[in-house]
């Protein structure tokens, strides 16, 4: 990655990767077909509809450039799976899938790569066991064995502030018999809660607090995929890294429950006006005028930490590089996404000689410092390729990223989307 002096120019984004997974494992349970336009990209959106088929469910791929997948649902009962369900790197297809696993007749077992063989799931097991379904697992990691069951509606107070964890619950729920409540000690992205009503199903939500009948049938859809906003977020913090900046981001998710990003780039200056707002299936669609302006420091902490979960990576790896720098509070579960993406950032960022102060949870990043350009990990996780991609355009010198293939997971197109928007 060679430095670059501006950010100019257009761009749409594939389909927001949490609801391409709900949409397909909602089509999949659904009455009739379902045909969704725009369909995330990613690996981690075909780990599902892999996992998917080889639960019966038929579904193709039409070529061309609109990403559009028709399925066909099978109705709540799925049929079981001759082989494992492998879910890649995909921590949403075995956490959220598993909800619907759990309520089948039949027993599956789920697994995936390295990284998420060491990623925690006793955030799904212990609430789905209580609801009567058997899992067995390594230690509370995948491989996951789900003996399926007929699933009785629980209260559930979740420990961790967590959308898979919430959107599996509501899953399995809708599965189950009786009423289940899911009480979330901090508001995550409610995209379950949205797509759940987009094919049919009734819910109840008050404050924190969001519950779901058993047994209520769904029905297919056609909807297109609003463009994903976390992949948005690397185009976004390349424009804040230039004052003269102009990008135009177009049919963008805006979803106030994921859009937290856009406020914390406007307070640090860059300067956002969003036009043709629209709801497509309860989702709030937009465009975006951006343009770069100055690039002050915040804090990141409680609430927004968790709003911006998906962001944090980027927003650390440009923090050096803003008046006051970053810091970053609260941030305990980026020790266990697809990498310890806390300790990534911190050895890229020292690296490219930043000076800062790693925490248990968290990261202090001081602001104007200027970085060099140098070789750094990957660490197989597609949001610090990325993350890293974008420091290095303000860097001295070339940066080389090892295994930046990776950035695939979520956006195969990534690196060549961004060398048509970079000006040099
Ligand atoms: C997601 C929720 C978040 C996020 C992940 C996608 C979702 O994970 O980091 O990329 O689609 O619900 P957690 O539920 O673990 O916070």
């Amino acid at each position: 990655m060679r430095p670059a002096r501006n950010v100019r120019g257009s761009v749409s984004l594939p389909g927001d990767k949490s609801i391409s997974h709900r949409y397909a494992m909602l089509a999949a349970i659904a009455d009739g077909p379902s045909r969704l336009e725009n369909y995330s990209t990613g690996a981690d959106c075909a780990s599902t509809l892999g996992c998917l088929r080889s639960l019966g469910v038929n579904w193709e791929r039409s070529d061309g450039a609109d990403n559009v997948i028709k399925l066909q649902g099978s109705g709540l009962a799925l049929t079981a799976p001759r082989q494992v369900l492998d879910c890649g790197n995909s921590g949403s297809t075995i956490r959220m899938l598993s909800g619907i696993v759990a309520g089948q007749k039949f027993s599956s077992e789920m697994a995936g790569d390295e990284s998420l063989s060491r990623r925690p799931m006793e955030r799904v097991i212990a609430p789905l066991t209580a609801m009567g379904a058997q899992i067995k697992s390594q230690n509370g990691r995948p491989p996951l064995r789900i003996t399926g069951a007929k699933l009785k509606g629980i209260r559930y107070q979740m420990p961790v502030a967590s959308a898979q964890v919430k959107t599996c619950l509501l899953f399995a729920g809708l599965l189950a018999d009786g009423e289940t409540t899911i009480v979330e000690p901090l508001r995550t992205r409610d995209h379950g809660e949205v797509a759940l009503r987009a094919f049919g199903a009734h819910l109840d939500r008050k404050e924190n607090e969001v519950r779901i009948r058993g047994g209520q049938p769904l029905r297919g859809i056609e909807a297109r995929v609003p463009g994903d906003l976390s992949s948005a977020a690397f185009f976004l913090c390349a424009a804040a890294l230039f004052p003269g900046s102009q990008l135009t981001v177009t049919s963008l998710l805006l979803n106030p429950t994921r859009a937290r990003l856009l406020d914390i780039l406007v307070q640090m200056g860059l300067r956002i006006s969003v036009t043709q707002l629209e709801e497509l299936h309860g989702e709030l669609v937009g465009t975006l005028q951006v343009e770069g302006g100055r690039l002050k420091g915040t804090t990141i902490a409680g609430a927004d930490t968790a709003a911006l979960i998906d962001e944090i990576p980027v927003l650390a790896a440009i923090a050096p590089y803003t008046e006051q720098g970053i810091e970053v509070r609260d941030a305990k579960e980026l020790r266990v996404k697809e990498s310890d993406r806390i300790a990534a950032l911190a050895t890229n960022l020292r690296a490219m000689g930043a000076s800062l102060e790693e925490r248990e949870d968290g990261l202090k990043i001081p602001g104007g410092q200027s970085l060099r350009g140098a070789e750094l990990e990957s660490f197989g996780d597609h949001r610090i390729a990325m993350a890293f991609s974008i420091a290095a355009l303000r860097a001295r010198g070339e940066t080389l990223i090892r295994g930046s293939e990776c950035a695939a997971i979520s956006y195969p197109a990534f690196f060549s989307t961004l060398e048509g928007l970079v000006e040099r």
